[in-house]
This record gives structure tokens, C-alpha cells and sequence, in this order.
């Protein structure tokens, strides 16, 4: 049975996408910050006739959690398919580049970039111990440098200099990571869920989160002739999913 763990699973994307997984066949880590959370979510899929889901206390801005979960993982499997880098915030709106502090940006790069480099290098030998590892970074299509300096594009006005460059910085280390993992049978995505309704916009996306987990479980499915190095929204380009950096 091929393991996942994803991040920030206890609820929204993140949630919707293990569901998904677990209706794959996959055994699921569920990633959450507190154990009543985590409990909770596992009992929910579980009601739902999903068993084989686990949640394992992970909170990515903290090196000694990252290490610990690890640890546990460690006694429960030597083999990672998957690895969704889902936990994100946004840091609160608007986000001037005048006026956001440095602060701000710690608080949110801690999370949306060091985060995931924290948990990628914590379990990247669980993966490399899999025939066909999948890392899945959930970005967004507003990381995209070109996008954003297209006054033509949705989100042009969108006043978030600290989420957007957070996602670009996380954008730039799928690349980095990727290009590390080329000629193995790793494949490395950066994938943009969508705007969809959750706790993370005060449920203003116009999505699901059906929609989204569809979006970002694709490329934790992929093939060994799927794309690697890429970045993807289905919002931004129906046709190919694929968007300019
Ligand atoms: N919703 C959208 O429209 C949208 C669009 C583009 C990209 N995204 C991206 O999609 C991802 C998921 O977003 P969402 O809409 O599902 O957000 P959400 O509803 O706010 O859920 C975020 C999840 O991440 C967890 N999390 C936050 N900080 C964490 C930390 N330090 N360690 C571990 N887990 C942490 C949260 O845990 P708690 O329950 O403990 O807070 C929660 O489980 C994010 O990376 C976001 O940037 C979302």
C-alpha cells in the first residue's frame, strides 16, 4: 500500500486531498498542528468508511515537531510515496510593500517557505526509499512573477506582497528541488489549488475544495512520464494546466 503525508491535513485543502488519496488506495499521514484536531479529522474519515488514515503531529515552523514526526513515521513505515506540502497562511490582508514589516514576512516565510524546506529535508529518505516518489508543493498561481506583471491578469491588484513573494520563494525551491532530484524517479511540482472557499480566505474562494484537492492529488498520482519542475493551475490555463513562473 503506498504511504502519504500531508501537511496541514486536518482540515480544507489539505483534508479533501487525503480523502481523495485514501479513496486511491493510499494509506494517509494526516499533518496537524494539535492531536484534537488531528483525532478529528481521522474519526471523520473513518465515519466516512476511510480506515486507513493516521495523523501525526506536525507543525512546520517547528524544527523539533518536524523531527519528531519524523521520528514516529520512522517507527511506522521506511517508505514515503508522497509528500503534499499543504500548510500555508496567508499573513492577513492587505500586505502593502511599503508598509508590511519584516515581521509579517518572517511569520509568513516561516511557515509557506522554511516550512516546507523543513519537512522536505526531514523525510526525504522515507521518499528516496520509494520506486516513484511524488512531492507535491501547494503554491499559487500568485507566486507567478509574470502573472503578477500582467495588468491585464484577475489578480494584478491583489495587495499581498508578503503571501505572493512567499509563494514565489517557494516556486524557485520546487525548481531547485526538482533539478537535485532530476534523472531519478522522483517528479516535483509546484501546484496552485485555485481560489476555493476555505477558513484561509473567510470562504470568499469561488471553488470547493473537491475542486482543489482534485487539482494537487493530480500530481501526487502522476506517472513516470509525468512532468517534473513544473508549475500548474487549471484556473489560470484550462487547456495544459501549465503557467509561466
Ligand atoms: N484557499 C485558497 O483559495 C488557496 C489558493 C491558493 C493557494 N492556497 C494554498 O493552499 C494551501 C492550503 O490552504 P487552505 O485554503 O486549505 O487553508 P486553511 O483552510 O487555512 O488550512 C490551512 C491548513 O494548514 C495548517 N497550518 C497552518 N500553519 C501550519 C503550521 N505552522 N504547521 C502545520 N500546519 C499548519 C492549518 O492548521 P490549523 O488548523 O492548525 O490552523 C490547516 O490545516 C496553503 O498552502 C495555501 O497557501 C489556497
Amino acid at each position: 500500500m503506498k504511504k502519504a503525508l500531508i501537511t496541514g491535513a486536518n482540515k480544507s485543502i489539505g483534508f479533501e486531498t487525503a480523502r481523495l488519496l485514501l479513496q486511491q488506495g493510499f494509506y494517509v499521514y494526516i499533518g496537524s498542528r494539535t492531536a484534537e484536531n488531528g483525532e478529528k479529522a481521522v474519526a471523520q474519515l473513518k465515519a466516512d468508511g476511510l480506515e486507513n488514515a493516521a495523523y501525526v503531529l506536525l507543525d512546520v515552523t517547528d524544527s523539533d515537531s518536524v523531527t519528531a514526526a519524523r521520528k514516529t513515521l520512522g517507527e511506522k513505515t521506511d517508505t514515503l510515496d508522497v509528500l503534499i506540502n499543504n500548510a500555508g497562511i496567508s499573513g492577513g490582508m492587505p500586505q502593502s510593500a511599503l508598509d508590511a514589516t519584516i515581521d509579517q514576512f518572517k511569520e509568513v516565510y516561516d511557515t509557506n517557505v522554511f516550512g516546507v524546506v523543513r519537512v522536505t529535508q526531514a523525510f526525504i529518505d522515507l521518499l528516496k526509499n520509494s520506486p516513484e516518489p511524488r512531492i507535491v508543493n501547494v503554491s499559487s498561481s500568485v507566486g507567478s512573477l509574470t502573472l503578477n506583471s500582467d495588468p491585464t491578469w484577475f489578480a494584478y491588484d491583489l495587495n499581498a506582497s508578503v503571501y505572493n513573494s512567499s509563494k514565489t520563494a517557494l516556486n524557485m525551491y520546487t525548481v531547485k528541488l526538482a533539478y537535485e532530484l532530476r534523472n531519478t524517479a522522483f517528479r516535483v511540482n509546484a501546484v496552485d489549488p485555485g481560489y476555493v472557499a476555505t477558513d484561509f480566505n473567510n470562504h470568499q474562494g469561488h471553488g470547493t475544495v473537491q475542486q482543489a484537492a482534485n487539482r494537487v492529488s493530480k500530481y501526487a498520482l502522476i506517472g513516470a512520464d509525468g512532468p517534473t519542475g513544473g508549475y500548474f493551475s487549471e484556473e489560470n490555463n484550462p487547456e495544459t494546466w501549465e503557467i509561466p513562473w
